[in-house]
C-alpha cells in the first residue's frame, strides 16, 4: 500500500467513525444517468426552463434522497471547479430527483450548459457529484435564423412529382475553427453533407408535424467536419409528407401546407480568436437534379445510378451546369427544436429464405415483419433495371400480394423501388425518402440469379431506447411479447402510426391503446411529448380533433357517419388520446408539465363531448373496432371514454390547483355515470347493453358499476368468456378493458387462459399462422402489422410480473409489485427502467415454494404482494419477512401477504 493510499484509508475510517456530515462523507449512493427533458446530453433544445433528472444507485436498502444540489455552468471547466455561473440550486431539501426545473440565469440561444448533481442520502451524507452532463440550446429567436428557405423553383404548388433537388454551396473557413454547428430543417425530408460526407445518422428527418404550425429542425455538432480553407455543403431533399403529389384516401395531396421540397440551413462557425462566421442558405446556393428521379412516402423511390454526380457535395465540383436556388417563403410553421430521438436505421436484418416462384421473379423472406427498406447489392450492365416490391403477404403463387394495402393509395405503384444500374462493379443502393412495412421483397429484373447476400433489411423507427423486458415460462406469450414490440417500433416513425404500409397514419385510437405498453417497453416519453404538441396544433377552437395526427385537414368532420349528429370525427375512443396520453405520462413518468401544457386542450375536448352529449350519453365514433364476432353498441364505449376523460380532467384540475374546475368535471362524471347506468344497465340480468364482453368489461374498467352489482357483472363477464371456451370476443377497446378489469378483480387467471389460446380469436392464433407482428383483425384479413391489440404486453408487466406505478405516487415513486402466478406458469420476470431507475420483479415456483425476487430502485418504495398459501411462511432473505431489514408487513389478503419495502433487492419465499 503506498503512502497516499494509506492516508486516504485513515481519512475514510475517520469519516466513518465521526459520522461526519461533510461533503462526500460515506454515502454509498452514486448519482448518474443525467437527462434533460428526457434526453441524455441533448443538442439543440428550445425549452427555456428545462427539466433535469438523475438516477441514484446504491447497494443499501432503503436508500433515498433527502436533498440535492444542482450546479450548472457555462463551461466544462467552470463546472469542474464548481464555478456554477448559470445556476447553483443550493442544498434543496427534497426527495424529488426527476423533472427539477432549471431556475438559473435566463438561457440564451446556442448556450451550452454543463451540469452535475450531488444528493444527500437517507442519513444526510452527501454523495460525490455526478459525472457532468450537458444540454445545448438551439435557436430561440426568429431573428437567430439568418438563413432563407430555398427550393428548386418558386412555383410551389404543382401536382407533378419532380426529381429530388440537390443543393450545394462552397465556402471558405478561416484558420482556427473552435466549434461549428449546423442547424437545419428540410421538408419533407433532408440529407445533409459536408465535404462529401453525410452529417449525422438521422433518416426521414425531421419528424412529421403540421407544417403550417410547427416545423422541427435538427442541430449537429460539425466542428470536426470542417477544415480550414475550402469547404462544401450539400443537401438533398425528399418529398415526404410535405409534397404529397399522388391522390390518396386521406387527402394529404390537398393539405393547405403542401408545397415543393424546401430547406433552411445555417452553419455557424466560432473561431479561437472569438470571431464567428455564418454560412446560411441564400440565393448564392446552387441546385440541380440528380439520380433520385421519383420519391413518394406511399409509393416508393426510383433511382437511376447513371445520373449520379460524384463529388457534388465536396469542394471543387464543377457546378457550372447547376441553377441558382430560389428563395421561397417556406412553411408557415414556427421553427422548433426536434426534441425527440430521430428516426434511425436501428438494425440490419439478413433474409432467411429466397424463392423463385416464377422465372426471373425472386422473393426474399426477411423472416420478420418490420418497417424500413431493403439495401440492394447488385452488379450488372449499365441501364439494367431492378425492381423491389415490398409486402408482408404472399399470395397463392408465391409472389407478393399488395392488393390488400394498395387500394387506398389511389395513384401510382405501391411500396416499390426501382433501381437502374450504372454498370460499375458492385453497386450498393437503398432508398432514402420513403419506408415500407414488409417481410418479403420481390425482386425482378435482377441481372443473373440473386443469392441471400444480395439483400439486407434496414429496420427503422424513432430511436428511443428499450426500457423494459418481459419473459416467462410460456413460450407462446414470449412470442406474443416479441411480436408486440415489433409492431410498436414499426409503428413509431416520429409519431405513432396504425400500420407501416397501407396508411402510415397517426391514428389516435391505436396510439392511445398502445401508450401504456409503449411506456413499459421503451423510453418513448419525449416522442409522446412531441406528439401531444401535434394534437395542440390540430385541435379546433370547439375542441374537435381529427382521427389522425398530424393531418392535412382530413379526419375531423367525417360525413359518412350517417346524419348530422355523426359528423364529428372518429369519436372519443380515438380523440381521447389527447386526454389519456398526458395522463399516462403523468402516471408513468411523473410528468406534470405535460398536464399543465395541455390542460386547456383536454378540457376543451371534454366540453366538445358535452356539447354533443346533452343527456350524458355519447353517440359519437366508431365504437369497439375490429371485434371478433359480438358487436357492442358504440354508445357504451364512447360514453365510457367520455366518463374516463371527465374523471381525468377533474384530477388534472385538482393537481393544478383549480379546485372549482375539479369539482365541475367530477360532477359531470357523476352525471355521465348515472346516465350510463340508467341507459345500459339491466338490473334483472346484471348485464350492460347486450351483455357482450366489451360492454360488461367497459363498465368494470371505468368503475361505472355500483359496488353492489360488481360481483354479478364480473360473473356475467366470465360466463361469457366460458361460453367462448376461454376466448376473448372483443375488438381493440374491449381487449384493453378485459385485460385490466379482470386483473383488477383478481381474475388474471381468466386473462391468462385467453392469452394462451392458439385458436381463433387470439394472439396465439396469429402466432400459429406465422405472425411476427400483431395484426389488425383477429381473422388476419387486414393489415399484418398493427399495434392496437398491443395492451397484452402492458398486461404481461402489470399482471404476470406484477410491476405497476402506484397512482398516488406517479413516475414509480412508489411501486406495486403484484405478480400473478396463474395457470401453468412456472416463472415470469420483468424489468422496467422507471424514471427512478431499474425496477425488477421475477418469480418462480420451486418445490412447493414460490420465490419472488424484487428490485426497488433507490429513492422509491414498494408495496409487494407475495403470493402465498400461508402468510406465516413468508421469508425474506432467509428470515421471517416481518423481521427482515426494510420490510414492513402491511396486511394479508386471500392468497397474498402484503409488505411495504424501502428500496433495495429482496428475495421473498413462501409456501404455496
Ligand atoms: C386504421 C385503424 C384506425 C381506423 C379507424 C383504419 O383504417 O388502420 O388502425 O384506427 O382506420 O377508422
Amino acid at each position: 500500500m503506498n503512502r497516499l493510499n494509506r492516508l486516504f484509508r485513515i481519512f475514510a475510517v475517520f469519516v466513518l467513525f465521526t459520522g461526519c456530515n461533510n461533503a462526500f462523507a460515506e454515502s454509498d449512493v452514486t448519482v448518474g444517468q443525467l437527462t434533460c427533458e428526457y434526453l441524455a446530453n441533448p443538442m439543440g433544445i428550445d425549452v427555456t426552463n428545462p427539466r433535469l433528472s438523475w438516477i441514484l444507485e446504491s447497494s443499501q436498502r432503503g436508500q433515498r434522497q433527502t436533498a440535492y444540489q444542482v450546479l450548472v455552468a457555462s463551461s466544462e471547466d467552470n463546472l469542474k471547479h464548481n464555478k456554477s455561473d448559470l445556476w447553483d440550486s443550493g442544498k434543496v431539501t427534497s426527495e424529488q430527483s426527476i423533472h427539477i426545473v432549471y431556475a438559473g440565469k435566463p438561457l440564451k440561444s446556442r448556450q451550452r450548459c454543463w451540469w452535475k448533481v450531488s444528493v444527500w442520502d437517507k442519513d444526510g451524507s452527501q454523495t460525490a457529484f455526478s459525472e457532468p452532463g450537458f444540454w445545448e440550446m438551439g435557436l430561440l429567436e426568429k431573428s437567430d435564423w439568418r438563413a432563407k428557405w430555398l427550393s428548386i423553383s418558386g412555383e410551389s404548388n404543382s401536382q407533378e412529382a419532380q426529381p429530388s433537388p440537390f443543393f450545394r454551396r462552397e465556402f471558405a473557413a478561416a484558420n482556427g475553427i473552435k466549434k461549428a454547428r449546423a442547424y437545419i430543417s428540410g421538408l419533407g425530408y433532408y440529407e445533409l453533407y459536408l465535404n462529401g460526407q453525410r452529417v449525422g445518422d438521422h433518416v426521414l428527418d425531421p419528424a412529421f408535424t403540421r407544417y403550417d404550425k410547427r416545423v422541427l429542425y435538427a442541430m449537429y455538432d460539425v466542428t470536426n467536419r470542417l477544415k480550414e480553407g475550402k469547404n462544401a455543403v450539400g443537401i438533398v431533399l425528399g418529398n415526404g409528407w410535405y409534397f404529397r403529389h399522388n391522390v390518396e384516401e386521406w387527402d394529404f395531396h390537398k393539405s393547405p401546407w403542401r408545397a415543393r421540397p424546401t430547406f433552411i440551413c445555417q452553419i455557424e462557425i466560432e473561431f479561437v480568436d472569438g470571431s464567428t462566421d455564418i454560412i446560411a442558405s441564400d440565393a448564392a446556393w446552387k441546385v440541380s437534379t440528380g439520380p433520385i428521379i421519383f420519391d413518394s412516402i406511399r409509393n416508393g423511390e426510383i433511382y437511376d445510378a447513371r445520373l449520379e454526380m460524384p463529388g457534388w457535395n465536396a469542394a471543387d465540383y464543377n457546378d457550372s451546369g447547376w441553377k441558382e436556388a430560389q428563395v421561397v417563403d417556406g412553411p408557415k410553421g414556427k421553427l422548433c427544436a426536434q426534441m425527440l430521438p430521430p428516426i434511425k436505421v436501428v438494425k440490419e436484418i439478413a433474409p432467411v429464405n429466397l424463392t423463385e416462384p416464377k422465372p426471373g421473379v425472386f422473393v426474399f423472406d426477411m423472416g420478420q415483419n418490420f418497417a424500413g427498406w431493403a439495401q440492394l447489392k447488385v452488379s450488372g450492365p449499365a441501364g439494367a433495371k431492378v425492381t423491389l416490391k415490398y409486402g408482408d403477404v404472399i399470395d397463392a403463387n408465391g409472389t407478393i400480394d399488395q392488393k390488400r394495402y394498395s387500394q387506398l393509395t389511389r395513384q401510382g405503384f405501391f411500396q416499390t423501388d426501382m433501381y437502374t444500374l450504372k454498370g460499375e462493379g458492385t453497386e450498393i443502393w437503398e432508398p432514402r425518402f420513403t419506408y415500407y412495412g414488409f417481410q418479403y421483397v420481390e425482386v425482378t429484373g435482377f441481372p443473373g440469379k440473386p443469392v441471400l447476400d444480395n439483400l439486407r433489411g434496414k429496420v427503422i423507427h424513432t430511436s428511443f431506447e428499450s426500457a423494459g423486458r418481459f419473459e416467462c415460462s410460456n413460450g407462446l406469450l414470449n412470442k406474443i411479447q416479441q411480436a408486440t414490440l415489433w409492431s410498436y417500433i414499426s409503428n413509431f416513425q416520429g409519431y405513432p402510426t396504425d400500420c407501416p404500409h397501407r396508411e402510415k397514419n397517426g391514428w389516435t385510437g391505436d396510439a392511445q391503446l398502445a401508450c401504456e405498453m409503449g411506456l413499459y417497453n421503451f423510453d418513448s416519453a419525449s416522442a409522446y411529448t412531441k406528439w401531444m404538441n401535434d394534437f395542440k396544433d390540430e385541435q379546433r377552437e370547439n375542441g374537435m380533433l381529427p382521427g389522425i395526427v398530424p393531418t392535412g385537414g382530413w379526419g375531423y368532420d367525417i360525413t359518412w357517419m350517417k346524419g348530422p349528429q355523426w359528423r364529428s370525427g372518429f369519436g372519443p375512443a380515438w380523440d381521447s388520446a389527447y386526454v389519456l396520453i398526458p395522463w399516462y405520462m403523468y402516471q408513468y413518468c411523473g410528468d406534470t408539465r405535460i398536464l399543465a401544457e395541455h390542460y386547456n386542450g383536454m378540457k376543451r375536448y371534454v366540453d366538445f363531448l358535452t356539447d354533443k352529449s346533452p343527456d350524458g350519453i355519447c353517440w359519437l365514433g366508431l365504437g369497439d373496432w375490429c371485434p371478433a364476432t359480438e358487436q357492442t353498441d358504440k354508445k357504451v364505449t364512447s360514453t365510457g371514454f367520455y366518463y374516463g376523460d371527465a374523471i381525468i380532467v377533474s384530477k388534472v384540475a385538482r393537481l393544478l390547483g383549480k379546485d372549482e374546475e375539479a369539482r365541475k368535471y367530477a360532477d359531470l362524471a357523476e352525471k355521465i355515470k348515472q346516465a350510463f347506468n340508467s341507459q345500459f344497465f339491466d338490473a334483472n340480468t346484471s348485464r350492460y347493453a347486450q351483455g357482450t364482453q366489451t360492454a360488461n368489461s367497459c363498465a368494470l374498467y371505468y368503475g361505472l358499476v355500483d359496488t353492489g352489482s360488481r360481483q354479478k357483472v364480473l360473473e356475467n363477464l366470465i360466463a361469457n368468456i366460458e361460453r367462448h371456451n376461454g376466448h376473448l370476443d372483443a375488438g381493440i377497446l374491449g381487449v384493453k378493458y378485459l385485460l385490466n378489469s379482470l386483473t383488477e378483480a383478481g381474475r388474471a387467471d381468466v386473462v391468462y387462459r385467453m392469452a394462451s389460446q392458439t385458436t381463433y380469436p387470439s394472439w396465439g392464433h396469429w402466432i400459429s399462422r406465422g405472425a411476427t407482428t400483431l395484426w389488425e383483425s383477429w381473422d388476419g384479413r387486414d393489415s399484418r402489422n398493427h399495434i392496437m391489440f398491443g395492451p397484452i404486453s402492458e398486461w404481461f408487466y402489470k399482471a404476470l410480473a406484477g410491476i405497476s406505478a402506484v397512482p398516488e405516487y406517479p413516475g414509480f415513486k412508489q411501486i406495486f409489485i403484484h405478480p400473478q402466478p396463474v395457470g401453468d406458469l412456472v416463472w415470469a420476470k420483468a424489468e422496467h427502467k422507471s424514471p427512478y431507475g431499474l425496477v425488477k420483479s421475477g418469480w418462480r415456483k420451486e418445490a412447493g415454494k414460490l420465490i419472488l425476487e424484487v428490485v426497488i430502485p433507490p429513492n422509491t418504495t414498494g408495496i409487494v404482494y407475495v403470493p402465498t398459501g400461508n402468510a406465516d411462511t413468508v421469508t425474506e432473505g432467509g428470515v421471517a419477512a416481518d423481521k427482515a431489514e426494510g420490510v414492513k408487513p402491511l396486511r394479508t389478503e386471500p392468497g397474498t401477504a402484503v409488505f411495504n419495502v424501502g428500496s433495495g433487492k429482496y428475495k421473498f419465499e413462501s409456501s404455496i
